[in-house]
C-alpha cells in the first residue's frame, strides 16, 4: 500500500469530522495487516471531554470489527474551509499514541502525518513514543 492512497482515504476521512467548537478537522487512514483501511474523524461534544480524535475512531471501528494488526495510519488535520487555510502538519495526540501502543508493535507501526498526498513526514511509533508502556509490559 503506498502512502500516497492512504493519505487520500485521510482526506477523505476528514470532511466527515464533527468539530461545531474547534472548526479543526482531523482524518485518519488506518490500515490494517488485512490490507483493509478503516477511516476515522474527529466527533466533538458540547461538554467537549468526550470527543473523539480522528486516529481513536479509526482504531475503534478496525477494532470494533475483530481487526487488530496495523501496518500504518495517515492523518491530516487543520481549519479546513477557512478562507486562508493552508495544511500543516498533524501530529497525533498523547492519548492516540497509547492507544497505537496497545495494537502496534512500536517498532514497525508507522505513522504519515500529510500535508498533502505529496507532502508528508513519516515516524515509527516509538520516534513518537520513546519508552511507551504497553501490553508486553503486563506480560
Ligand atoms: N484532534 C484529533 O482528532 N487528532 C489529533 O491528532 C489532534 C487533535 C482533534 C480533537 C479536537 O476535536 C480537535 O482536533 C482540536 O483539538
Amino acid at each position: 500500500m503506498d502512502e500516497k492512497k492512504l493519505i487520500h482515504e485521510a482526506l477523505e476521512a476528514q470532511k466527515m469530522a464533527y468539530t461545531p467548537y474547534s472548526n479543526f478537522k482531523v482524518g485518519a487512514a488506518l490500515l490494517s495487516k488485512s490490507g483493509k483501511i478503516y477511516r476515522g474523524c474527529n466527533i466533538e461534544s458540547a461538554s467537549y471531554t468526550p470527543t473523539n480524535c480522528a486516529e481513536r475512531t479509526a482504531f475503534f471501528k478496525a477494532v470494533s470489527e475483530g481487526d487488530m494488526e496495523f501496518e500504518s495510519i495517515a492523518i491530516v488535520g487543520g481549519f479546513l474551509g477557512k478562507s486562508d487555510y493552508s495544511p500543516d502538519y498533524c501530529s497525533p495526540c498523547g492519548v492516540c499514541r497509547q492507544v497505537m501502543m496497545e495494537f502496534c508493535n512500536p517498532r514497525t507501526f508507522r505513522v504519515i502525518m500529510a500535508k498533502t498526498e505529496e507532502d508528508y513526514l513519516e515516524y515509527t511509533l516509538e520516534e513518537l513514543l520513546p519508552l511507551g508502556f504497553g501490553p508486553d509490559n503486563l506480560r
